[in-house]
Order: C-alpha cells, then sequence, then structure tokens
C-alpha cells in the first residue's frame, strides 16, 4: 500500500528527483572532450539525465533501474527520440551491476547513489570505469557546518550517509579519484520539475485518500520533505561531483 502510494505520487512526474537538463550539460561540458564515449546512468529513472547524455556525447548510453514502469517509460521515450540504436534501458539494481570491469567512459548517477551510499558507491563502481575517466554524481551534502536540530534530525533519520561538502572530497581522494570540479544545483533545479509539481500532485491526491489514514500519512511525508526544503534550503542541497579514476 505504502509503496503503490509513493508510486502513484511520483509517477508522471517530469522527474524523479531534483534536476535539470541544463545542470546535465553543464556538468558534462566540465569533462575533457571525449569521442563518443560509453555511459553508464545508473538509478535513471525515467531517463531524463540519460536521453540528455545521449545527446550531449553521440556515444553509447545504458540506464539502469529497478522499477520497471519508470523503464518502460524511458524505453517508449528511447524510441520516440530515435535513440534505439544507442541508448538502452535494463533493469539491474546498483548493487549487483553485471558489467566487465572497464567497460564505461563515464558513469553518471543524479539523485541516487545515496541508495548504496556515498563512499560505497565511489568504491564498487570503479573497477567498471575505464583507466583515467569519469565518475559524475550529484548528491545530498551539508552546505553549512552544524545546521539546526531540527533538520539535522530529519537528515538522520532520512539520509544519515549525508555528508558536509569538505567530507565528500575527502572520500573521493580515498577512493582513488581526482575532482575535476564541484557544483551545487541551484533552487530550480529543485522547484521546476519535482518540488512544484510534486506539491500539486499531493493536494490533489489528499482529496482523493480524504479517507485513507495510510495514505495521507505517505503525503504527509512528502510534504514534509518539502516544507523542510523550503525552510532550509540554505543548509543542505545536492553537490554535482565530477572525478577522474586515478
Ligand atoms: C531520485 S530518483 C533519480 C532518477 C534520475 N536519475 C533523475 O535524476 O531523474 C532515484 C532512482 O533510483 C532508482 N533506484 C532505487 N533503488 C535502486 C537500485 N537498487 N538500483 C538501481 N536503481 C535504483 C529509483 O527507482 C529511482 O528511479
Amino acid at each position: 500500500m505504502t509503496a503503490d502510494i509513493f508510486f502513484e505520487i511520483h509517477q508522471d512526474l517530469p522527474r524523479e528527483g531534483p534536476g535539470r537538463n541544463k545542470y546535465t550539460r553543464k556538468a558534462f561540458h566540465i569533462l575533457p572532450k571525449l569521442d563518443k564515449p560509453r555511459i553508464l546512468d545508473v538509478g535513471c529513472g525515467t531517463g531524463g539525465p540519460t536521453l540528455e547524455l545521449a545527446r550531449l556525447s553521440q556515444g553509447e548510453v545504458v540506464g539502469v533501474d529497478i522499477h520497471q514502469p519508470y523503464l518502460d517509460k524511458f524505453s517508449r521515450k528511447i524510441e520516440q527520440a530515435g535513440l534505439s540504436d544507442r541508448v538502452k534501458a535494463m533493469n539491474s539494481s546498483m548493487f549487483k551491476m553485471n558489467f566487465l570491469d572497464e567497460s564505461f567512459d563515464i558513469i553518471w548517477a543524479e539523485g541516487s547513489i545515496f541508495i548504496i551510499g556515498f563512499e560505497r558507491g565511489l568504491k564498487e563502481w570503479r573497477r567498471f570505469i575505464k583507466p583515467n575517466k569519469f565518475l559524475v554524481v550529484h548528491e545530498m551534502a551539508w552546505l553549512q557546518p552544524d545546521p539546526p536540530q531540527e533538520i539535522d534530525d530529519y537528515w538522520k533519520k532520512l539520509y544519515a550517509g549525508i555528508m558536509t561538502v569538505p567530507e565528500n572530497l575527502e572520500v573521493v581522494s580515498g577512493c582513488g579519484y581526482s575532482l575535476i570540479g564541484h557544483f551545487t544545483l541551484p533552487e530550480d533545479a529543485w522547484w521546476l520539475e519535482y518540488y512544484g509539481p510534486l506539491e500539486k500532485r499531493i493536494q490533489k491526491l489528499r482529496i482523493k485518500y480524504t479517507d485513507n489514514p495510510k495514505a495521507l500519512a505517505v503525503l504527509d511525508e512528502e510534504q514534509l520533505e518539502i516544507e523542510m526544503f523550503k525552510k532550509y534550503s540554505k543548509w543542505y542541497g545536492s553537490v554535482f561531483f565530477i572525478m577522474q579514476k586515478r
């Protein structure tokens, strides 16, 4: 039930997390030029960033996710875009990816590495990256140290692995990568294609589920996340890290 309502809330939103194509492009252009790179997009959802990467790179892109309805939608988008020859949607967990070692020029993950954890993702995915090639992720981070108690408690429950940016940078270096660049997603990346449409969806579903306490509890949780961001967005955000395998 909880999972069903979660997916009813999120289905057909423009994106499944914060981000916009313009920031995918910004991160991509921080990388050195690559000739038709082979790219893996981990936790690709319905493939918003994945398709943008295909257009930007002219390379071959594989998107992996475990939620089949997202992958089905992604597959339809691949066909509509006429990119079936070089973009693939694959049902595979980021915990058990079955690719050859050193088979990708770039591994990309927008808003999804938190599922495996920043450090574990950097360590486990490293072997799939060709020598001296790239890993690009955006990940939730504290933008200032010593956040207020309310938001600190909230994030400890939601994602205890959240770190400050300097702590993330230490992990980057400790896991065998050099940092090429990093930047924080601006607030429009949260509102325009994610929290804005999500908030409207929550309001609609509140009417549908007015007599269903379980569904209302899930809607409250989703709304709370948005309220926390309204109140505390100066304290945390999602940070793009553009890394090169050493
Ligand atoms: C916040 S969404 C980000 C989607 C997409 N990268 C974007 O920026 O629009 C996180 C995605 O990770 C996927 N996911 C969750 N667990 C996963 C796993 N074990 N392996 C691969 N993907 C997973 C979810 O289904 C969801 O599509």
